[in-house]
């Protein structure tokens, strides 16, 4: 197959691991007769500092005529002070709602070597295998901007969502739960929220098209603390925005580190943008020792969802798999013993199991 991919690297280690991935697809172009063309744009700080603006309008319309994105991160100190209309992250919201990428999720299932890493005790995050369906582009992240209002007395956001976005993520949601364990749990703050009644309401309606499925409901305050005493009990989870950033960032941790984690913003059409849920860790970049696995699962991810090369992921989410079996580490990842590598290392490594090992399925149905 021949893809137009487009890698937006943006800041801080983006560019680091960028690198990785790029040359792990290309492994896997060679290997299995696929082309991957890669057209690098700027988003985020980067494109702030050349073009004055978070998202030019090149970089968007060149993900429109893409078959898919890759995206790095974006952000980081440089840009702090800047107004909120004009920081990297505004770059990172706008491209998500130009490209109707209403359904992100952030799979958090732990590797066995990295068991003892996670803050909680091994036995209870041994068998968590979590997929979290975030909603990405509704909410208190999108309220009208006339609607957003600080006077300096007082200050208005406005959290809205329309029937029909609710339908379009819990059906994801369902569609996801049927293909893993059938089970799914919707969070919401129906004791308090309007909009959490008609979610919940949704949800309802929906499991009767679904019926092998079975559902919970837990209120947000609630499912946090779940997701620390009983984080095996999730299977699929599905929830607004907001409440699906804090608790994506909350599950993250379970693993061992958040580097590790990727992520897929997708749309009906099988159109997505991938990335890894850590940030640009501006503290670390350009010293060579980013963690470049959560790039490299992401960019797997991609075949996956957008170019439907189930068997091509699978490789190389095992080839992960196998390094950190064999001990090897980057240094965000607290584990004992086995050995520490940098970025180049680390993705030489991932290259040395793709060419010697033979894909078994032990790990890839990780992502369904
Ligand atoms: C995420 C991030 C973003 C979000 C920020 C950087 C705007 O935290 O992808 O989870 O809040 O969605
Ligand atoms: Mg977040």
């Amino acid at each position: 197959m021949n893809k137009q991919i487009v890698l937006l690297s943006g800041d801080g280690v983006g560019k680091e691991i960028m690198e990785s991935a790029k040359i792990v697809l290309n492994m896997i172009a060679n290997e299995y007769g696929h082309r991957f063309n890669f057209q690098e744009h700027a988003i985020g700080g980067e494109a702030l500092d050349l073009y004055g603006t978070p998202l030019p309008r090149e970089t968007l319309d060149a993900c429109r005529n893409a078959d898919a994105v890759l995206l790095g991160a974006v952000g980081g100190p440089t840009w702090d002070e800047y107004p909120s209309h004009l920081r990297p992250e505004k770059g990172l919201l706008e491209i998500r709602k130009e490209l109707g990428l209403f359904a992100n999720l952030r799979p958090v299932k732990s590797f066995r070597p990295l068991l003892h890493a996670s803050p909680l005790k091994e036995e209870r995050v041994k068998n968590s295998d979590i997929m979290i369906i975030r909603e990405l582009t509704g909410g208190l992240y999108f309220g009208e901007p006339s609607e957003r209002r600080n006077n300096g007395e007082a200050v208005v956001d406005t959290l809205a969502y329309t029937r029909n976005e609710m339908e379009k993520i819990v059906d994801k949601a369902f569609e996801s739960a049927r293909l893993r364990r059938k089970h799914l749990t919707s969070v919401d703050k129906a004791n308090v929220l309007e909009s959490s009644r008609m979610w919940r309401e949704v949800v309802n309606e929906k499991a009767r098209d679904y019926p092998d499925v079975q559902v919970e409901h837990l209120l947000v305050d609630a499912a946090a603390m779940k997701l620390i005493t009983n984080p095996s009990g999730f299977d699929v989870m599905v929830t607004e925005n907001l409440f699906g950033d804090i608790l994506s960032d909350e599950a993250s941790v379970l693993t061992g580190s958040i580097g590790m984690l990727p992520s897929a913003s997708i749309r009906s059409d099988g159109f997505g943008m991938y990335e890894p849920v850590h940030g640009s860790a501006p503290d670390i970049a350009g010293k060579g020792i980013a963690n470049p696995l959560g790039m490299i699962l992401s960019a797997a991810m991609m075949l996956r969802y957008s170019f439907g090369m189930e068997e091509e992921a699978c490789e190389m989410e095992e080839a992960v798999n196998q390094v950190l079996e064999q001990g090897y580490h980057t240094s965000d990842l607290q584990v004992k013993g086995g050995k520490t590598v940098g970025t180049k290392e680390m993705t030489e490594v991932v290259l040395d199991m793709l060419t010697t090992r033979s894909v078994s399925d032990s790990i890839c149905s990780m992502y369904a």
